[in-house]
């Protein structure tokens, strides 16, 4: 057993600090947010991921996790992980405040042979800046590690127990070799290199990943134009064990607090350094022009969206979490309304207030009946179990219209439209039907409108 501590209780460092107890670790966490820390002292995940509240408690009672907003005068584990928060700044730059204040005060507070770990996604050099932040600080023979983490919100759990591989920079063999043993009941690969390589590890990563949806998405445009279906295209190329099926689903685009960030903040650092990032760029504009091809949809098959009554399914930036930072569902809900259409937004699971807030213009309902009640057309933004197995018939039977935009391709087509929906969905070929004239007006279902 090793005493850690986390700073930052956040997606990654909550489930981190529980996941470490679990293997065994004495973890003491510390975020200057108290309210977040009130609850993880009472064994309640502040955010919304499958398993989290079980581990917490556990490592808890078994006295082996400790929560707190106050930093001690010293620390007693002399292995600090760093898990704060890195958003975008202005032109897409990575804003390391939440790092430079996090290490300002943990080095002062560290013992001799201390290794500060950074697993927070920081920009390539931040390894050396943090070094040299301690230094000045006073710290005494300490390392710096950069461990980026991969874990998924929504299996954060999971990932974090049966990771694909551990990546560990730094150059001090020791320091890595503490850290590694501290993941070794996990038995996992554990890939050990240079700082920077480390940190560069984790932006190619998800740069890439939201390179493959992004490819799809385009794909999926040019199989509307020319009739093919891009879910039997993406489980074709994914079955090429050099491509793989995943992150290969067509949509609304991706979001989150990671992927936009994170591909900007890449393409930012190309760019001030003089590289040309422009995949990076047309990775983030083919995800834009995403939101306005599913805009355009709505627009085109209602006449216009000025006036219409439009039910938006899902808020978080995708199942199984309650994160809505740079969720798509929201910012389609606000393109809506800016256009003048009346939108109603549910979500299973994230807070109707944290809805409001980031969608003021938009109305929140509190059940998915409430949502579709009156609708003109309702557009799938979050795949939600609640929305895949959604009575279909008696949400045909909720709504005044009969659109359905499945921007999520998560709706079986003929079902869909068995029961009586006009069902569009992203990349797979539709009947077109007539388009109605008047705001609130659609044409009665029949068996030639109503989507057979
Ligand atoms: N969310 C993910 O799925 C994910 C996955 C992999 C990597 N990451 C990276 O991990 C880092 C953390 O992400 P997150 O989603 O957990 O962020 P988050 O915003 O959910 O949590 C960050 C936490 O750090 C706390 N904090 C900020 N400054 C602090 C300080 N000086 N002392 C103590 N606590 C402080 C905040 O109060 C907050 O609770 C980011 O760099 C992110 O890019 C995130």
């Amino acid at each position: 057993m090793t005493r850690i501590a986390v700073i930052g209780c956040g997606y990654v460092g909550a489930v981190s600090a529980a996941c470490f107890a679990e293997l065994g670790h004495h973890v003491d966490c510390i975020d200057t947010d108290e309210v977040r820390v009130a609850l993880l002292r009472q064994g309640r995940s502040p955010i919304h991921e499958p398993g989290l509240d079980a581990l917490l408690r556990k490592g808890i009672d078994a006295g082996r996790l400790t929560f707190g907003s106050d930093y001690p005068g010293r620390f007693q584990a002399r292995i600090v992980f760093i898990a704060v928060n890195t958003p975008e700044a202005q032109e897409g730059a990575a804003d390391i405040r939440w790092v430079r204040d996090a290490v300002a005060t943990v080095a002062v507070r560290l013992r001799p042979g201390s290794i500060i770990v950074n697993k927070s996604t920081v920009p390539i050099g931040t390894g050396e800046l943090v070094a040299g932040m301690a230094e000045r600080a006073g710290a005494e023979a300490f390392a710096v590690v950069s461990n980026p983490e991969f874990l998924r919100e929504g299996s954060a759990i999971a990932d974090f127990m049966k990771p694909d591989r551990i990546v560990l920079g730094g150059d001090d063999p020791a320091a890595i070799a503490r850290v590694a043993a501290l993941y070794a009941p996990l038995d996992a690969v554990v890939q050990c290199t240079d700082i920077r390589t480390a940190e560069m590890i984790k932006y190619a990563s998800n740069a890439f990943l939201a390179t493959k949806i992004s490819f799809i998405n385009e794909i999926a445009s040019i199989c509307e134009t020319l009739g093919a279906d891009v879910e039997q295209v993406a489980r074709g190329m994914g079955m090429d064990q050099r491509i793989g099926g995943q992150f290969l689903r067509a949509g609304l685009g991706w979001g989150g607090s990671c992927f936009p960030k994170d591909v900007k903040a890449l393409a930012h650092m190309a760019a001030i350094h003089g590289a040309h990032p422009q995949l990076l760029r047309s990775v983030v504009e083919i995800n834009s022009d995403q939101r306005l091809r599913v805009l355009q949809k709505l627009r085109h098959a209602l006449g216009t969206l000025e006036g219409r009554h439009i039910a938006v399914l899902g808020a978080a930036f995708k199942a199984n979490t309650d994160d809505i930072r740079n969720s798509p569902a929201i910012e389609l809900a606000t393109l809506l309304a800016l256009e003048g259409a009346h939108v109603r937004i549910y979500d299973p699971v994230v807070a109707p207030p944290r809805i409001a807030a980031a969608a003021p213009l938009v109305e929140v309902a509190g059940s998915l009946e409430a949502c579709l009640v009156g609708a003109d057309a309702a557009a799938i933004a979050t795949d939600w179990s609640e929305f895949r197995t959604m009575d279909l018939a008696a949400a045909a039977h909720a709504m005044r219209g009969s659109l359905v935009v499945d921007t999520r391709n998560c709706l079986d087509p003929d079902a869909a439209r068995a029961a009586g929906l006009d069902y569009r969905c992203i990349g797979r070929p539709v009947e077109e039907r007539p388009k109605s004239t008047a705001p609130g007006v659609l044409p009665p279902l029949t068996a030639a409108t109503g989507g057979q």
